[in-house]
């Protein structure tokens, strides 16, 4: 068979186990894996003394999202730039209907902003927001390729927020279809009436935007969460908790799963890696979102949850305002533009203090960040696995080279970062995505615009064939997925 690339010597995390050697690729596609392949008229990518991980995708954005007031300021341009940066090859957004819209002009909206733009593939959640209007719109939607679908429990006054009818009816209907709904898991009316508490210029003068991390203790989190399982387990319709920060979340997950309710639980990088002390920085408003960074003991519990499996899914929420967008706050912590960036330091921050610290190890970071995320959102096997007629969507890591995150040096819009100064390996050498090399010698090189709507026919735990338990998700994609998918040539 004709390569035209291979990619040699390199440390290659498959999903059946590690091995060193090549890659081959014919055009998009992963042709071959092999000890040594023969690379004769093809161009070659030397891997040597490096990781070779699949792309990451992920899959909580929200780029150029219209958002407390203002709009988020990384779009499908730099947002997509900063991921291949640091390793990512998809991205899902959320595409959310504004003022009366349907859920198609929703997605139209997102295609829009994608298109021309995007560097890397990409794909949306559909946000449902009214639920009289939306529910009878799903369906059309499943038609069209979108097999996720987003509710927000809180945010009414976006007009984004969902009760619990409408969650237990898009549960009904997630079940009907084989697709997955996605929650924002906080407790609206017991949230209101604590920022209502503290909602006094007195209070404001005294705490700043430690009034956050105040008014949202771990209840407002884990209250929603087990009345979403609730749901879950009443209609049997699959549920995926985004963006989990607490432990007693963790420990719902890990219960729900236990008796076989169909839920799985993603956490972002920021609630593995920072806590709520950052409130007390002079700049701590910066750090504000929803939900907020909690303690070190949650911090713990969701690393052992990602080892124990009862959290599936690394993702960033991605939802970036420069310093002044920020600065809207004006010392009224409601006011602060919620969200922080993180595209581009997700695969770094994961490799650095995940596995170059021991907490998770090369093959576990890439089921958390790519194999299980594909499976769970319908991209797999075309994503997520170095296999055999994968897109060939991978990353090249040196394990050990450092760099000192900077925002002025980084893709992001961003002008701080939540991570600044950090000294964190594992940005991509090389980034290629569908067999182009996107990022060289850590520089972006891709064409803007080239990345591809990705179409979807299932999702959540259906999409990975019958029967497939949650908890089988967690410890690294081995287990699931069958020798024979892989095919590897004369690998040890
Ligand atoms: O603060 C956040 N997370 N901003 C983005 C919107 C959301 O809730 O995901
Ligand atoms: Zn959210
Ligand atoms: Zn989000």
């Amino acid at each position: 068979m004709r390569l035209d690339k291979v990619i040699k010597g390199g440390n290659v995390v498959t999903p059946a186990g590690t091995f060193t050697g090549d890659i081959g690729i014919a055009g998009e596609k992963i042709a071959a894996l092999g000890a040594s392949l023969d690379a004769e008229g093809a161009q070659v990518i030397d891997a040597r003394g490096h990781h070779v991980i699949p792309g990451v995708l992920d899959v909580h954005v929200h780029l150029e999202l219209p958002f407390c007031g203002t709009v988020s300021a990384d779009d499908y341009r730099t947002g997509t730039r900063a991921g291949a940066r640091g390793g990512v090859t998809t991205v899902i957004d959320f595409a959310i209907p504004y003022a009366g819209e349907s859920l198609g002009q929703a997605a139209d909206n997102w295609h829009k902003k994608a298109e021309g733009k995007s560097l890397i593939d990409y794909t949306f959640h559909i946000c449902i927001t009214r639920w009289n209007d939306h529910k009878d719109q799903i369906k059309e939607m499943v038609d069209r390729g979108f097999t996720t679908f987003k509710e927000f429990m809180i945010y009414e006054s976006e007009g984004w927020q969902s009760d619990d009818r409408a969650m237990f009816g898009t549960l009904e209907k997630m079940k009907e279809y084989g697709t997955m709904l996605l929650v924002h898991a906080e407790s609206a009316r017991v949230l209101d009436e604590l920022i209502a508490r503290y909602h006094t210029p007195e209070m404001m003068t005294k705490y700043g935007a430690r009034l956050h991390r105040m008014t949202r203790p771990n209840f407002i989190e884990a209250e929603a969460i087990q009345r979403a399982v609730q749901w879950s387990e009443a209609t049997g319709g699959q549920l995926y908790i985004v963006h989990m920060s607490t432990a007693e979340g963790a420990d719902i997950i890990r219960a729900a799963q236990a008796r076989g309710v169909p839920v799985i639980a993603e956490t972002c990088a920021q609630y593995l890696v920072l806590d709520d002390s950052v409130f007390d920085r002079e700049d701590g408003h910066l750090f504000a979102c929803c939900p907020q960074l909690k303690k070190p003991a949650d911090v713990e519990r969701l690393w052992k949850g990602l080892r124990g499996g009862e959290v599936s899914v690394i993702s960033t929420d991605t939802c970036t305002f420069t310093r002044e967008q920020k600065a809207m706050w004006n010392g009224d912590w409601t006011k602060i533009p919620m969200g922080m960036p993180g595209l581009e330091t997700l695969l770094p921050l994961a490799y650095t203090h995940g596995v170059l610290e021991g907490r998770l190890t090369l093959e576990e970071m890439s089921a958390k960040l790519s194999t299980n995320p594909a499976r769970i959102m319908g991209l797999y096997p075309r994503k997520g696995a170095i296999q055999i007629g994968a897109d060939a969507d991978l990353a090249i890591i040196h394990p050990q080279r450092r760099e000192t995150v900077t925002p002025s040096r980084m893709e992001t819009n961003a002008d701080w970062s939540p991570f600044e100064g950090w000294q964190l390996a594992g940005f991509a050498r090389t980034t290629l995505s569908r067999g182009d090399v996107i990022v060289d010698d850590y520089r972006v090189v891709g064409r803007e615009g080239r990345g591809q709507w990705l179409s979807r026919t299932s999702a959540g735990l259906a999409g990975m064939g019958s029967g497939a338990p949650a908890m089988r998700l967690s410890r690294g994609p081995l287990a699931p997925i069958r020798a024979e998918e892989l095919e590897i040539a004369g690998a040890s």
